[in-house]
């Protein structure tokens, strides 16, 4: 495979590489991923995270496995250790599935590559698209608050929610923004304030507690997420406290919006209650460790509920920002993300 680079991808001499979001900001380190167990172990630990850049990765990894040599019973399983690595996001399972149709082809070699990087190239139009078709909705003045990490980190190209903002920018229609930190990994405190400096959109860091207070004093105009999974009824989940946002935004009548490509649409699956929400170790609410060191604050036994995302219902959703276009609630209703 010929080199690559993304933002946080890499792939030189035929060797996959990950930019480790766990070290950042402090620290811009590419790390091995270029087997199976590395890169599941990377997506536990969220040095690889974001529901597009994980599919991307799996991709790649699963090509350059093929390209090294690996027949096709082994490309198979490996396909199936990949998809389970992250259960919740279905960008996973939906690249992995265009990969296994091309596994069955006879050259399936230069096929899987090409469908690799094919993914990264339509990932990179669909953020395009996304933006594009967000920042139409975004009014000049706008004071918009985000949640976790939806940029250039997590995606092939310039994000979803984030790249909506970054475009309205560009466009001179945002006064700042509110950035979540984002419990339990600080994925807004670490990354969305880093990406936002480099993108000099002028920000503010408030805890996931702080919303709704700015929000009862009107300083939040729209709220901007991602998804890991929209389900038929256009129920989506997505990192935990995006639920609390959006039950925040109605009370007080502030728009909340959610950008993903067509990549996160689940149209198999009727509603939330059936998607799987990951649970995770209760060091990361008893603590916290990073490139900084490690700190335990809670009692050495304390019971821990650690869920990684939640499902805002649909009832709460002002519009559903794809690359095909803003779809409102009336088309969601009237059945724009069933099955076709
Ligand atoms: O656990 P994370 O940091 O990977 O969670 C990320 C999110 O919840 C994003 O909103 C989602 O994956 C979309 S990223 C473009």
């Amino acid at each position: 495979m010929h080199a690559l680079q993304t933002t946080s991808l890499r792939v030189a001499d035929n060797h996959l590489f990950i930019l480790d979001q766990q070290a950042l900001p402090q620290e811009k380190r590419w790390l091995s991923a270029d087997t199976v167990a590395e890169l599941v172990g990377h997506v536990h630990a969220l040095r690889v995270r974001g529901a597009p850049l994980i599919g991307l990765s799996a991709s790649l990894l699963l090509a350059l496995l093929a390209e090294r040599g690996a027949n096709r019973d082994q490309l198979a399983q490996a396909l199936e250790t990949l998809r389970a690595a992250r259960p919740t996001a279905v960008n996973l399972m939906n690249n992995l599935d265009r990969m296994k149709q091309v596994l069955a082809q006879q050259t399936f070699v230069p096929a899987l590559t090409a469908e690799a990087l094919r993914l990264i190239d339509e990932d990179k139009q669909l953020c395009d698209s996304i933006a594009q078709a967000g920042s139409a909705l975004v009014t000049a003045g706008s004071r918009l608050l985000t949640h976790c990490n939806t940029g250039g980190l997590a995606t092939a190209g310039v994000g979803t929610a984030l790249g909506v903002i970054a475009l309205a920018h560009q466009q001179g229609k945002v006064a700042s923004v509110w950035v979540d930190e984002t419990r339990p990994l600080l994925q807004g405190g670490r990354l969305t304030a880093w990406e936002l400096g480099e993108l000099g959109v002028p920000y503010q860091l408030i805890t996931d507690s702080m919303a709704a207070s700015l929000m009862a004093k009107g300083q939040v105009d729209a709220v901007w997420v991602g998804a890991d999974r929209i389900a038929a009824n256009g129920d989506v989940a997505n990192k935990i406290g995006t639920y609390s946002l959006a039950v925040l935004a109605k009370f007080h009548d502030v728009p909340f919006y959610v950008a993903a490509p067509q990549t996160t649409l689940d149209p198999l699956c009727p509603d939330g209650d059936a998607i799987p929400i990951e649970q995770r170790a209760a060091a990361e609410v008893t603590g916290v460790a990073g490139s900084f060191g490690t700190v335990q604050w809670a009692p050495e036994h304390a019971q821990v509920y650690n869920p990684a995302f939640d499902v805002t219902p649909a009832a709460l959703i002002s519009g559903w920002v794809l690359d095909s276009g803003v779809v409102t609630p009336a088309e969601v209703a009237n059945g724009a993300f069933q099955p076709k």
